[in-house]
């Protein structure tokens, strides 16, 4: 962050003094959070407290069923998996085949594997293979694949969901550029669209929260999907 004021550093600490006291993070986690450095992005990995915040969200919500878009090494996918429990499954699309190998590896380290299914490949190809199969509706459905398709992603989660179905996107601060209109970053014409689409749309009640630490600045989208009036 630039400007007259460099929080960088006491985020950092902030967040430090949190994961130290509240996240506890075995041999597996820790592997599949240092493996993020072999896909095809490095360091795009939610933080530690950011990973328990998922698995929170996922046990109030009771879920056991989750679709995950973008998996990178499944540091996610697994706090995920670890939260809905041996009787829970998720389905976590990752388009780039030799990261998809790190993320097996990572979920057969972290004991989660029987209970996630990996689907390679662009994930609007995966989700629509689901759309129209159709398969029994998500609990909870986690955005964080390649931000331009997040319009797509948010329409495809809406139709594999239940009334109570909690979605979140991540990545929609990106260090404050959602608020520069003059944004040609099309990370941010993504993000804008999903944030107009959960505005808009009568089928879910959002917000989303800006957050720092460990990660910068950024925030996540939720949501939840409404009964019908
Ligand atoms: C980017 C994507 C992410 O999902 C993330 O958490 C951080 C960065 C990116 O597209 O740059
Ligand atoms: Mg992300």
């Amino acid at each position: 962050m630039s400007g007259v004021y460099d929080g960088e550093a006491i985020w950092s600490a902030v967040d430090t003094y949190f994961i130290d006291r509240l996240v506890t993070e075995d041999e597996a986690l820790v592997h599949a959070r240092e493996s993020s450095i072999r896909t095809v992005m490095p360091q795009a990995d939610v933080s530690p407290s950011q990973g328990a915040f998922l698995g929170v969200i996922a046990r109030i919500a009771g879920a056991r069923r989750v679709l995950e878009f973008g998996t990178l090494a499944g540091y996610s996918t697994i706090w995920l998996a670890r939260a809905i429990g041996p009787a829970g499954r998720v389905v976590t699309f990752e388009v780039d085949e030799r990261t998809a190998a790190v993320a097996r590896d990572n979920f057969i380290r972290a004991g989660v594997a029987d209970r996630i299914e990996l689907v390679v490949g662009p994930a609007v190809d995966s989700v629509r293979a689901l759309v129209d199969a159709p398969v029994d509706p998500f609990d909870l459905v986690f955005i964080d694949a390649d931000k331009p398709n997040n319009p797509a992603y948010l329409e495809a989660a809406l139709a594999l969901s239940r009334p109570g179905t909690v979605i979140i996107g991540d990545n929609v601060v990106r260090n404050g550029a959602v608020a520069d209109p003059g944004s040609s970053d099309p990370r941010v014409h993504g993000t804008w669209a999903l944030i107009e689409l959960l505005g808009q749309d009568d089928r879910i009640d959002a917000t989303a929260l800006q957050t720092v630490g460990l990660k910068g600045w950024d925030g996540f989208a939720i949501g939840v999907v409404k009964r019908p009036d």
